[in-house]
């Protein structure tokens, strides 16, 4: 997006000035949790790709080691709120963003931050593991270090990411192996191991089990439990057990809005919008 000072200090101040939606909406303006000090802080957040805007004034803060989780049905915007917090959108042809985003309080769209830094502190995993298919186990965690320019063997660096994934004891013997030998449970660890190496503060998931089986994927929610003690994590999920089990606070979106955003134990057993409501009993969606 890369927007002057100028208009940023203009989204904010309008973001702050105006409500998120318009007068005599009251009760479908989204309601948020108490305030904590936030890793993430996204103010009046608008997302296009070319004339369609697809995430529309969205609003929303993350606590330092925690787990937000974003639900909503297909289309609704998930992918491209997650791709903001780490300005891959941007990279989209015809696409931009405007609003305000703060990581540490540092606007992530300021004119001296460099994207491929912040990618650094902002690591991602996708929805299908996504291995490097000719590197072997050993490098695929070694690789974010090595594009990086960081010298060395890195043998430390991949042991300590590959126990951090859960993965250490199931690949110790076959560090040499392909990656592409591995389950693809194993490779969505290996993936998460990779995105750990480079040092992340937050770790943004999108869908990331919703291709395993359910054992990988207990595997991966357990992981995430561990995760969160040392990073901030956004996931996105289409599995509302999954967000119930796995994250503190939830957002549901709909349509490109934040219909409602909260507690998750609120969010899932006293939702204050409707359509959350629906939602979640799977009226729709
Ligand atoms: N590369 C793209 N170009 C144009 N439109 C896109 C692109 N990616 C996604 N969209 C549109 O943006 C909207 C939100 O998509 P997305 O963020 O992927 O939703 P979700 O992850 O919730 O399924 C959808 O209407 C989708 O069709
Ligand atoms: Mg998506």
């Amino acid at each position: 997006m890369n927007l002057p000072a100028q208009e940023l200090e203009q989204a904010a101040s309008r973001s702050s000035a105006r409500p998120a939606h318009g007068p005599g909406e009251r009760q479908e303006e989204p309601r948020m949790p108490a305030a904590t000090a936030a890793k993430i802080v996204v103010q009046g957040l608008d997302a296009w790709f070319g004339a369609s805007t697809v995430i529309k004034k969205v609003s929303i803060d993350v606590p330092e080691k925690s787990v937000m989780a974003v639900i909503g049905p297909s289309g609704c915007g998930k992918s491209t709120f997650l791709r903001c917090l780490n300005r891959m959108h941007e990279l989209t042809p015809g696409a931009g963003a405007s609003g305000r985003l703060l990581l540490d309080g540092e606007d992530l769209y300021g004119r001296d931050v460099d994207p491929v830094r912040l990618r650094r502190r902002v690591g991602m995993v996708f929805q299908r593991p996504n291995p490097f298919p000719t590197m072997s186990i050993f490098d695929n965690v070694a690789a974010g270090l090595r594009l990086n320019g960081v010298a060395g063997d890195h043998a430390e660096v991949v042991e300590r990411c590959l126990r951090q994934a859960a993965l250490w004891d199931e690949v110790k013997d076959r560090l040499r192996e392909a990656a592409t030998g591995l389950s693809g449970g194993q490779q969505q660890r290996l993936c998460i191991a990779r995105a750990l190496a480079v040092e992340p503060e937050v770790l943004l998931m999108d869908e990331p089990a919703s291709a395993l089986d359910p054992i990988a994927t207990a595997k991966v929610e357990d992981l995430i439990h561990e995760l969160k003690e040392r990073y901030t994590i956004v996931i996105v999920t289409h599995n509302m057990q999954q967000a119930a089990r796995v994250s503190d606070r939830t957002a549901f979106m709909y349509l490109g809005e934040l219909v409602e955003f909260d507690e998750t134990d609120r969010i899932f057993t006293a939702p204050a919008n409707r359509r959350t409501q629906d939602y979640i009993t799977g009226r729709f969606g």
